[in-house]
């Protein structure tokens, strides 16, 4: 089950890591349910059996279990992100890129195959809404949402990404209103998504 909480954003960036990954929950905490996500973000949730993928019968591993299963609902393009301070080159710079609050012209689709970590979106309000997401989770962030992204205090997440177009691997840093992407999504967000 995916939680989701409004963040106390009085906090100046740029903050430590150990900050980034903290909860950041307000006193009292303030959650969402999955449904007043959608509607006040456009973020939608889905749970994957993952453990169904790995216990397969045929020797293929997870991910082109998971590749096969993605193209047949229409995903042309899938791969894996594996967020780990030893194996993902430019580990430290690609934090921050993914901290910094942007937006892409394509639906940000990911699978947690391991670990855990925070996408933290805007809401329709311009408040930061922090979204855990664990083993089993799928994330489906529409195109022209303002998000970034954080590991939590595991430091550790595996990512399989999935992408319905070729993807275009540019993000769109924060002020973006005029991207056509961010103009569809505004008007998608008054009709409550
Ligand atoms: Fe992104």
């Amino acid at each position: 089950m995916v939680n989701a909480w409004y963040i106390d954003d009085s906090l100046r960036e740029p903050l430590d890591e150990s900050v980034k990954r903290s909860d950041r929950h307000l006193n009292p905490p303030e959650y969402l349910t999955l449904d007043e996500l959608r509607r006040k973000t456009g973020v939608t949730i889905e749970t994957v059996n993952v453990d169904k993928y790995d216990n397969d019968s045929d020797n293929n591993n997870i991910e082109e279990e998971l590749a096969k299963h993605a193209s047949s609902k229409g995903y042309v393009y899938t791969d894996v992100l594996d967020i780990h301070a030893e194996r993902l080159d430019n580990y430290s710079e690609k934090l921050r890129a993914f901290y910094t609050e942007h937006l892409h012209s394509d639906d940000e689709v990911r699978l947690v195959l391991v670990g855990s970590a925070y996408f933290d979106v805007r809401d329709i309000d311009n408040r930061w809404v922090r979204i855990h997401v664990r083993r089993g989770d799928q994330l489906n962030l529409l195109a022209g949402t303002y998000h970034r992204f954080t590991l939590d205090v595991d430091n550790y997440v595996k990512l399989f990404r999935l992408f319905g177009s070729k993807p275009d691997w540019s993000s769109f840093n924060r002020p973006a209103d005029e991207h056509p992407a961010r103009v569809d999504y505004m008007s998608r967000a008054v009709k409550g998504f």
